[in-house]
């Protein structure tokens, strides 16, 4: 189940917000122009599904928000745990690549979660948000945005990626490690399988 937890941007000893509502969570990421929403999950779409299936399968959800933000390229990452010597070293890179602070300046960063699950970190409003996404879930992220992400130490997700420039989703880091003092994917969803707040 989806889980946004809120904290203030000083750290994570104070829970601002802890919630899996998803009127709750749109409403709570609008102000920061970050948008939520769930779509129907289609039936029989596996999470190791190939491009085009996953594609095919959400063909009206792709075109009415493609229509709406006129995206123009539309594709689809995926990792799943495989039974490959170089798959955790492979894991370890993808993750690695954008949990530490950054934004993208030149185009938003919009997915959607088909299978699998991931946290988005929103750092603002002076406040931080962790998004965790499973699926069924899209959020959008504007440019500009001061974010991170993480996909844990063992990552498995099918996502739906929508862009609006060829190359314009280039990752500027801040520098700042704010991401080391709250609470990582892992963390997030062990304290949610025990039902408490990380
Ligand atoms: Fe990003």
């Amino acid at each position: 189940m989806t889980l946004l937890t809120t904290w203030p941007e000083s750290g994570p000893e104070t829970v601002v917000r802890h919630t899996s509502d998803p009127v709750e969570i749109a409403a709570a990421l609008a102000p920061i122009g970050v948008r939520y929403e769930q779509w129907p999950v289609r039936a029989g779409v596996a999470p190791d599904a190939d491009a085009g299936t996953v594609l095919a399968a959400y063909r009206a959800e792709i075109a009415t928000l493609t229509a709406e933000e006129g995206f123009a390229t539309v594709d689809v990452a995926a990792l799943h745990p495989a039974d490959d010597p170089a798959w955790a070293e492979r894991a370890q890179a993808a993750r690695q690549k954008f949990l530490a602070e950054h934004t993208h300046e030149d185009d938003d960063e919009v997915r959607f979660f088909v299978a699998g699950s991931g946290a988005f970190y929103l750092h603002a409003g002076g406040e931080v948000h962790a998004v965790l996404c499973e699926e069924g879930d899209l959020l959008g992220v504007p440019r500009g945005t001061t974010h991170w992400f993480d996909m844990g130490t063992r990552p498995s997700f099918t996502a739906i990626r929508f862009f609006h420039e060829e190359d314009g989703w280039i990752a500027t880091f801040t520098g700042d490690d704010i991401a080391l003092r709250f609470p990582d994917f892992d963390t997030l969803r062990a304290a949610r399988a025990e039902g408490g707040a990380a």
